[in-house]
């Protein structure tokens, strides 16, 4: 019997050098040490040898076993080592390989242009009001001194919104609101917002945004409103910037005016092939003006009052034009578009 453990023992060692796997292992150790393994098969037969030989065999079957549970042990631990040296050298990370980027978003550039424009008034003391985009038609019109008959008002111009109400065609409406909310001066403020026009073209869209500008106090004169405006083009286009007044005509100021800036790509020589103000040296950004009485009466400020010195003056631009001529954009629909291609040339 011992020499039957024996063989069994020694093949089982020769096999275990062959083995690569853990499953095969794990298969050889079952087949010889478990419980219906060949050395414990063996063993069952121990009740039919004479009782005085069975002491050494059972030390001889330790014996093996101990052999073999340390030889299966060993080249257990050597198979894992090696199968983990193989999983790392498999799922080893390339550092080297250039990283994906993470798409950041970033503010639409009308907005960029809002905030900016906003920083420069509030450095002047401005502070930001807002109105509704759905005004009556009251408050668009008849309020800040539009007649009934005014072209602007025809169903071309205006999205009529239901009887008496507009979508807002300006935001001059909040230099009223306002007033009437305040219901005294001084006012300074500035009205950001969208506004919207019958119109749709490569310079025009039905949709679009205005920053207005008021300033009301006595004493407030129409130096101040160039003053402002030649810093406000100063800080936007660069500090060699000039403005120049056109006489123009809007209702709801008196006198009133468009103001141009002096072209910041060709610096105002008006360059023949200059593609940003085409060799006229000017561009157009603004409309401006004196605020018309009326507008006082308006707003419900006291007639004596209102009539003894107090002034003001108010301007209105297009962001989207403003932020074309920064950003040398050509078409203005690039602007609603959505397309990242154009948007993300503007990430901050
Ligand atoms: N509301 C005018 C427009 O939309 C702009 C403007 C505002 C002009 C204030 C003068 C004073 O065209």
């Amino acid at each position: 019997m011992i020499e039957q453990l024996k063989s069994i023992a020694e093949k089982a060692l020769r096999d275990l050098e062959s083995i690569s796997t853990l499953e095969s292992l794990e298969e050889l150790r079952v087949a010889v040490l478990g419980k219906k393994g060949s050395l414990s098969e063996v063993l069952k037969g121990l009740g039919s040898v004479p009782a005085e030989s069975r002491p050494a065999i059972g030390a001889a079957a330790n014996e093996w076993k101990r052999k073999l549970e340390a030889a299966l042990e060993a080249r257990r631990t050597e198979l894992e080592e090696s199968r983990l040296s193989v999983q790392l050298e498999q799922e080893r990370i390339d550092v080297t390989l250039p990283s994906r980027l993470a798409h950041s978003g970033s503010l639409h550039p009308i907005t960029q242009t809002t905030r900016k424009i906003i920083q420069v008034f509030a450095r002047l003391g401005f502070d930001v009001t807002t109105g509704p985009e759905i005004e009556t038609e009251f408050l668009n019109f008849e309020a800040v001194n539009i007649p009934k008959d005014h072209p602007a008002r025809d169903m071309q111009d205006t999205f009529f919104a239901g009887p008496g109400v507009v979508l807002r065609t300006h935001t001059s409406p909040v230099q009223m609101r306002s007033m009437r909310e305040k219901g005294r001066w001084p006012v300074r403020i500035l009205c950001p917002g969208a506004v919207y026009r019958c119109d749709d073209d490569a310079t025009h869209s039905p949709m679009f945004h205005q920053i207005e500008g008021l300033w009301v106090d006595h004493g407030v004169k129409m130096s101040h409103l160039k003053g402002v405006l030649e810093f406000f083009a100063r800080e936007i286009f660069g500090s060699d910037s000039k403005i120049r007044l056109r006489p123009s005509y809007f209702p709801f100021v008196e006198p009133g005016a468009e103001v141009d800036v002096s072209c910041f790509n060709c610096s105002g020589r008006g360059d023949d092939g200059c593609r940003v103000c085409r060799g006229s040296g000017w561009l157009e950004i603004l409309g401006a003006g004196m605020v018309h009485p009326r507008l006082f009466e308006m707003a419900g400020f006291d007639k004596q009052a209102a009539y003894s010195g107090l002034t003001g003056f108010a301007f209105g631009l297009g962001v989207e034009r403003i932020a074309m001529l920064l950003h040398r954009i050509s078409d203005l629909r690039l602007m609603y578009q959505g397309d990242v291609r154009f948007l993300s040339q503007f990430r901050a």
